[in-house]
């Protein structure tokens, strides 16, 4: 079972201002892996704060399984987690397990329970020996996979990747990349890595505040590269 988002003409302008980052977009997405792909500045991180109300459609609607996330935001954010470019916009206790637990507390009132379930995921991620260690004294691969940890654990239907892997180095880029994809959740993934893109099962192109292309990922990543082709020549 995967969850349904949906946009019905869907549109985003900047407040106090007159410009729409995004134009009105409509999309039904039910499937287990979708890509989003784009240029720098095209709204790719606009559309996909959308599916769990980091960002709020100016007009139109936003449905996650029918729940709108400007209604009900909570529960929205609790279907869709978001895991950001930069991991350390969310890591936010002291040490490794600490911010496992904060993401853990509301399943789990229980703190002997709590810190038992942190120390299973970080295990996961393989963290373990990371539990005590300030989260500030991690690698940029660690850190992303422990933000990872973090929003796994609240146990979402949909986990949301904005370019996770932007700043990682190649051997972390893929360590992520294959805890991403071997995820339970259904997974949207924004990123520049187009073999990583070339894995899910649809691929939407955003160009200039508009989704120019959705379709199957190969034709996607094609559609993109003349994108990029024609701007770099202009
Ligand atoms: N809160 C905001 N205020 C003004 N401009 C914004 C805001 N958020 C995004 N933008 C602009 O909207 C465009 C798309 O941004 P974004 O969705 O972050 O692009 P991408 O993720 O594809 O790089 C950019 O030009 C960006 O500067
Ligand atoms: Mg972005």
């Amino acid at each position: 079972m995967t969850a349904t988002i949906e946009l019905q003409d869907a549109a985003v302008r900047v407040p106090d201002d007159d410009l729409l980052i995004l134009e009105p977009t409509s999309l039904r997405l039910t499937e287990r892996r979708i890509g989003v792909i784009g240029g720098n500045g095209s709204g790719k991180s606009t559309l996909v704060r959308l599916f769990n109300g980091l960002t709020t459609a100016t007009t139109g609607r936003v449905l996650v399984d029918g729940l709108d996330p400007a209604k009900d935001p909570a529960a929205v954010r609790r279907r869709v987690g978001f895991c950001f470019t930069d991991p350390a916009a969310q890591l936010i206790m002291p040490t490794c397990v600490e911010d496992v637990e904060l993401s853990l507390r509301r399943g789990l009132p229980d703190p002997a329970r709590r810190r038992a379930a942190a120390l299973d995921i970080l295990a996961e991620f393989g963290l373990a020996d990371r539990a005590r260690t300030s989260v500030h004294a991690l690698s940029g691969g660690q850190r992303q996979l422990l933000a990872l940890a973090g929003v796994l654990a609240t146990r979402p239907a949909v986990v949301v990747a904005d370019e996770p892997t932007t700043l990682l180095d190649l051997a972390n880029s893929r360590r992520v990349a294959q805890r991403l994809f071997e995820l339970e959740p259904q997974l949207v993934l924004v990123s520049h890595d187009l073999d990583l893109v070339r894995r899910c099962d649809r691929v939407l192109v955003v160009d200039h505040a508009r989704v120019v292309f959705d379709g199957p990922a190969e034709a996607a990543v094609e559609h993109y590269t003349e994108l990029a082709l024609a701007e770099a020549a202009s």
